[in-house]
């Protein structure tokens, strides 16, 4: 059964699994972390940071809240909050960011991840979410529209990873 958690050191190797398994894929919509930089101490180097992260805006991010998504001892994905809706939020990186790591895929993980992040969306007293999705994304546009996501519009935007692209904004209310 699929659990969304805080980030925790049980889980460290399967995330760095996952994030290989994402630079092997070249996965461009929602990189995570640089796998070599996952080593032994990393886990403790980064959670004050991580920490900080839910309480104030660092190095020009939004406040954010990190979560792992795991099936029993396996790594499935990662999901990541964003509560308010700085211009970053609005025109970049949207409330919610996700993923399920390429072996997982199609197997309905995606969907159940969106579900119960709808529930912790609430939970931080959210009434709605902002979804910004590449359009060519065809399978998260899918499970946002599933979910009940109305189209705002669509605009032009850039990031590194993804280069300039036409990029769809939804609406969850929740
Ligand atoms: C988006 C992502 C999280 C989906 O995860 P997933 O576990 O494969 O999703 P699910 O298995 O729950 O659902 C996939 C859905 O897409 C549908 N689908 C598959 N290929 C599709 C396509 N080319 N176009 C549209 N829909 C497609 C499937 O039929 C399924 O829908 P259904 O359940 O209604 O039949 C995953 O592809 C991913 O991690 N991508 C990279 C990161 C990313 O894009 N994150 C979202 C950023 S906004």
């Amino acid at each position: 059964m699929l659990k969304l958690i805080k980030r925790c050191p049980e889980y460290v190797s399967g995330y760095r699994e996952y994030c290989q398994e994402s630079y092997d894929n070249n996965v461009i919509y929602f990189l995570p972390t640089n796998p070599k930089l996952i080593d032994d101490e990393w886990f403790d180097r980064t959670k004050d940071w991580y920490d900080k992260k839910e309480t104030e805006q660092i190095q020009g991010q939004p406040i954010s809240f990190h979560f792992w998504a795991v099936d029993g001892e396996k790594f499935i994905g990662e999901f990541q909050l964003r509560t308010e809706f700085p211009p970053k939020v609005m025109s970049d990186i949207g409330s919610i960011g996700y993923a399920v790591r390429v072996s997982e895929q199609g197997k309905g993980y995606g969907t159940e991840i969106l579900k119960q992040s709808l529930l912790i969306t609430k939970e931080h007293g959210m009434d709605k979410v902002l979804f910004t999705i590449n359009d060519k994304n065809t399978v998260s546009a899918h499970i946002c529209e599933k979910l009940g996501g109305e189209l705002m519009d669509k605009i032009p935007s850039y990031n590194d990873a993804e280069g300039h692209h036409i990029m769809r904004r939804y609406w969850i209310y929740l």
